[in-house]
């Protein structure tokens, strides 16, 4: 069995509309952390959609393997259940459900069975610890009220306790300070080992010094146009995206 999210010549467009990702080739090996990078409408939060089973876009070509296996024709709870995690799936605020109740209904579902209150209530321990963060978000409505920071520090701490086998995290940086940013990190970092693998989707390279990708590949135009390791990123990051769009014109 192939272990590794592999996206093979994958095209998919807006349902009835326009082409976004025109053959996208990718494989993330369980244990790495690979980031994409690419200028703002390249297809990169597509990519992550598509990857979630969004019912707002449809895939026209190539596939999408967890450990050897399509999901395409799966649903997204059922995309959980193969041990994917996309943090911009989860519902914008559920008022009325708390964030740990939400929480432990989720790790149900992704498990197919109970979960005890002891051992969910360890795993949360665990994650609060990690993210230096006390138990009063726990008990308020899931989203409800929370700061931009709070939302992705959360979406974190929900992907530690659900510990999936690959997460696709977009935009995880995008409005945090740079305290917010290195806990967010500390917590992708702790999640690091051979079961885990995880697509860092990302416009800006800071994020990439306090998580180090094992490879970061450049999307542009709904393709990926090059590949490398982390120094890729502090490339793009000095000289900017125009270099590798010359690059995605000349293939
Ligand atoms: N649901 C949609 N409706 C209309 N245009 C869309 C939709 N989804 C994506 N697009 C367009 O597709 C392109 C890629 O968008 P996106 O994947 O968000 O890029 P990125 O995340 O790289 O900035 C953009 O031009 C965007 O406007
Ligand atoms: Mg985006």
């Amino acid at each position: 069995m192939a272990n590794e999210l592999e996206i093979r010549n994958l095209h998919a467009r807006i349902v009835d509309g326009e082409a976004i990702l025109k053959g996208v080739n990718l494989v993330v090996p369980k244990g790495q952390i690979h980031a994409v990078m690419g200028p703002n409408g390249a297809g990169k939060s597509t990519l992550g959609k598509v990857i979630a089973g969004d019912p707002g876009y449809e895939v026209t070509q190539g596939d999408i393997l967890v450990d050897g296996e399509s999901i395409l024709e799966l649903g997204p709870d059922e995309r959980a259940r193969k041990g994917l995690f996309l943090a911009f799936q989860y519902p914008v605020e559920v008022p009325g459900v708390s964030n740990a109740n939400f929480l432990r209904l989720a790790l149900q579902a992704k498990r197919g069975e109970e979960v005890s209150v002891s051992e969910f209530y360890a795993k949360l321990q665990k994650a609060l610890e990690t993210l230096e963060w006390d138990e009063s978000i726990l008990t308020r409505y899931l989203n409800d009220g929370f700061s931009g920071g709070e939302k992705k520090r959360n979406e974190i701490m929900h992907m530690m306790v659900l510990e999936p086998t690959y997460a696709i995290l977009d935009e995880t940086d995008s409005g945090l300070d740079i305290d917010a940013l290195k806990l967010v990190a500390k917590g992708v970092n702790a999640m690091r080992g051979p079961n885990f693998g995880a697509l860092l989707i990302t416009h800006y390279q800071r994020i990439l010094n306090y998580i180090v990708p094992d490879a970061v590949h450049v999307m542009i135009d709904g393709r990926i146009v090059t590949s490398g390791g982390p120094e890729l990123a502090m490339k793009l990051e000095e000289q900017g995206y125009d270099w590798v769009k010359e690059l995605a014109v000349a293939n």
